[in-house]
């Protein structure tokens, strides 16, 4: 089996996104000095052609897989066919053809959306395929459980060491602050950040805010990440093998109501007015937390405290560090 090496070849699919970015910080911080890029306007991943080519060119020894098209409930809602289409491209795209390349080691991405709807808190592994999954994003979710299932099979088949990280809600540096297709704390970090260059009296944010959420600085993935791809294969051989899907979920283990987040942001920035909630808008899930007991036993876990976690979003924020739509 292929063991990660200082000099190897690691593709980062997508580095120019938060997760994909926070990759390239932690590969170069430990020393990685062949990280290969490639950027949108060089190689389209939905074009299966254009990745085949450029994978015989480039022949990568590890790939993580941090392209996607990612978004709200706005923009799950507005597009489906793409959230479900381009996903599954670019994911067949590049799993495949890693694969026939001859990469032994990849890391692919999915989301906790592709856990049940109703699912038991904190949400285990093994409730994938149990219950009917939210509709706001089954597209997506969609696309991520036929990648999950495409790494399985490339492992039980052709014994490849492929896995599937599937992280709670993330933020950090090159996040999406795009009030129409951002995730709830970037937008959160934005709202009040222009209320308060406005002085506004208040600000009115989305639904009751009792919904509970768990979050993520995104260097913890890609710490996470790093950490199983240095993992010796003994270690990790449970993960590949005919009972389950090689997925780990990837978390704090803590949630957070809304409203809560709510005043950490508004602290950090700054922001002094009222925060009114707009009850009429939908609140999602009541609650929403993986169990991230697998990754704990493998001896991994969340470094970034959210507080730290929102003041370096928010310092990223000030310094344009953003994602460009
Ligand atoms: N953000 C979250 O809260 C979150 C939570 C759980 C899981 N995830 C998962 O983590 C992964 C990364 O998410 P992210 O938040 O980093 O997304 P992101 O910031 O939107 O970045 C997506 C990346 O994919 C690239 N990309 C998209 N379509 C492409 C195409 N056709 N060809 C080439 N590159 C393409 C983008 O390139 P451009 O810069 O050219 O657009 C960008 O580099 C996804 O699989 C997502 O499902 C994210």
């Amino acid at each position: 089996m292929y063991a990660l090496e200082r000099a190897s070849r690691i593709y980062v699919a997508g580095h120019t996104g938060l997760v994909g970015s926070a990759m390239l910080r932690k590969l170069s911080q430990a020393g990685f000095s062949r990280t290969l890029t490639a950027a949108r306007s060089e190689l389209d991943l939905t074009d299966r052609n254009s990745v085949k080519a450029w994978f015989a060119a480039h022949r990568p020894h590890v790939v993580v897989l941090c392209a996607a098209r990612v978004g709200g409930i706005l923009a799950n809602a507005s597009a489906p066919v793409e959230f479900l289409l381009d996903n599954l491209h670019i994911q067949n795209n590049v799993i495949h053809t890693a694969h026939e390349t001859g990469v032994e080691q990849l890391v692919f991405l999915g989301s906790s959306c592709i856990y049940p709807r109703e699912a038991n808190q904190p949400i285990g592994e093994d409730s994938l395929l149990t219950a009917p999954l939210e509709p706001t994003n089954r597209p997506y979710a969609i696309a991520k459980i036929a990648g999950i299932e495409l790494c399985w099979a490339l492992n039980r088949q052709h014994q490849r060491r492929y896995f599937a990280l599937m992280p709670t809600n993330l933020y950090g540096p090159e996040d999406n602050f795009d009030l129409f297709s951002s995730h709830v704390l970037p937008a959160l970090i934005r709202k009040m950040h222009e209320a308060r260059e406005r002085a506004d009296a208040s600000v009115t944010l989305w639904g009751t805010g009792e919904p509970k959420r768990e979050f993520l600085y995104s260097d913890d993935l890609a710490d996470a990440a790093l950490y199983l791809l240095e993992r010796p294969a003994a270690r990790l051989a449970h993960l590949f093998c005919e009972a389950h899907p090689p997925l780990l979920n990837v978390g704090t283990g803590q949630d957070i109501r809304i409203r809560e987040l709510a005043d950490k942001v508004a602290r950090t920035v700054g922001f002094e007015g009222a925060l009114q909630w707009d009850t009429g808008k939908p609140d999602g899930t009541a609650r929403k937390l993986l169990d991230v007991s697998r990754m704990s036993a493998l001896g991994w876990q969340a470094k970034t405290p959210l507080d730290q976690g929102i003041a370096l979003a928010y310092e990223a924020f000030l310094a344009g560090r953003v994602r460009r739509l």
